[in-house]
């Protein structure tokens, strides 16, 4: 099969078309011809330029989220058939510790990562256990659901299991127009919040609005917490979608929170070091709730809402698999307004 290979860390000419052989099916696993699979910044461009420290071992193949068409099975697989339109979920979690025997498998700390510790999408075919496998709604694309699952779960998570967003609520969405920002205004208006959108160009606050928040601010040319108090006539938010952690942005975003608000967070880009007013945590009665990961439940609440059309995915473009490196380029830029998804099935130009 054709596949992009990693040989050695580096830049986006790290990313090498390749033939190599076709996987196998063991037992307990299927392999799954790769229609889509997205690039994102932490599990792909950085698991690029410095894996090793994520315990990625080389020759490698990136790729979290593939969705396509189940093509062979193993022995033991029941669920999953030849033909199935699929997606792979990535998180092989340890299924022995506190946490993966009491049902709470998204908080497993061993867990392991499809397309960072073993072979992932960006190829013409993946293989990937049974049980990791979700079955794409008809009316989803393979784009559209590799999108969804790559962020629309843990915006679930997120929102409605650990900020407990109630109808009528205020949320601020930080990096709007982001991979996992862009399904946070829409969850967060799927579960009834006025939603201000943050972002740090006025084209990303553009992009946001149009996916449907009610206000945006350039956080990066305004003084947000004064925006969010005007917007909110002086309220505060109740919620903070955050997953930034800049050192200058964190301490304006949780400035916006009104009484018992909470700011939830799963990321770091901006650097992860930030000050905390503790005065004002108490005083107000806030909470900082962190959270990666998503429960079957997210991952089932995120196909149903997007196979009603209630959410969507936010596809800047989708890019045949030789590309891949030109995608990565374009991640660095930052000149993308939504996910760059590759297509191994496309063979040139915009699929
Ligand atoms: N499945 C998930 O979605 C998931 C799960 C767990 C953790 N996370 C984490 O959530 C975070 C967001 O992921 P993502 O896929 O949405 O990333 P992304 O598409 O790159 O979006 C991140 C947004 O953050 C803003 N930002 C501000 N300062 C930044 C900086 N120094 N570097 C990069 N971005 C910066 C950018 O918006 P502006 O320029 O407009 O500010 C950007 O649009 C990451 O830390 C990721 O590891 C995501
Ligand atoms: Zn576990």
């Amino acid at each position: 099969m054709r596949a992009v290979v990693l040989r050695e860390f580096g830049g986006p000419e790290a990313l090498k078309l390749e033939e190599v052989p076709d996987p196998s099916p063991e037992a307990g696993e299927v392999i799954v011809e790769v229609h889509a699979v997205t690039v994102n910044r932490s599990l792909d461009l950085k698991v690029r330029e410095a894996g090793a420290t994520r315990g990625v071992t080389l020759p490698h193949v990136l790729g979290v989220d593939p969705a396509g068409v189940v093509v062979a099975t193993g022995d033991d697989v029941d669920a999953v058939e030849m033909g199935d339109r699929v997606a792979v979920v990535p998180h092989i979690r340890c299924g022995t510790c506190e946490f993966c025997t009491t049902g709470r498998e998204e908080q497993c700390p061993n867990s392991r990562h499809i397309g960072v510790h073993r072979w992932g999408g960006y190829a013409q075919y993946v293989s990937a256990p049974a049980k990791n496998i979700v079955q794409v709604p008809d009316r989803l694309g393979f784009a559209d659901a590799a999108v969804i699952l790559r962020h629309a779960p843990t915006a679930f998570n997120l929102l409605r299991n650990l900020a407990e967003v109630r109808s009528g609520e205020w949320v601020l969405v930080m990096g709007a127009a982001g991979g996992l920002g862009a399904l946070g205004v829409q969850v967060a208006k799927l579960l009834g919040a006025t939603v201000i959108a943050g972002a740090g160009t006025d084209a990303r606050v553009e992009s946001a609005l149009a996916n449907g928040a009610d206000h945006g601010v350039n956080y990066r040319a305004n003084d947000l917490t004064e925006e969010a108090e005007r917007i909110t006539n002086g309220r505060g938010v109740n919620v903070v979608f955050e997953n930034i952690s800049d050192p200058a942005l964190w301490p304006k975003a949780f400035a916006s929170l009104g009484h018992s608000g909470r700011l939830v967070t799963a990321g770091a880009h901006g650097g992860g070091k930030v000050e905390l007013d503790a005065r004002r945590l108490y005083g107000r009665r806030l909470r900082i709730i962190g959270g990666a990961g998503a429960s079957k439940r997210d991952i089932a609440s995120a196909l149903e809402a997007a196979s009603q059309g209630k959410i969507h995915a936010v596809i800047d473009r989708i890019m045949p698999l030789h590309a891949a490196a030109d995608a990565h380029r374009l991640f660095e830029e930052d000149a993308l307004l939504g996910k760059v998804v590759l297509d191994p099935t496309a063979t040139r130009g915009n699929a």
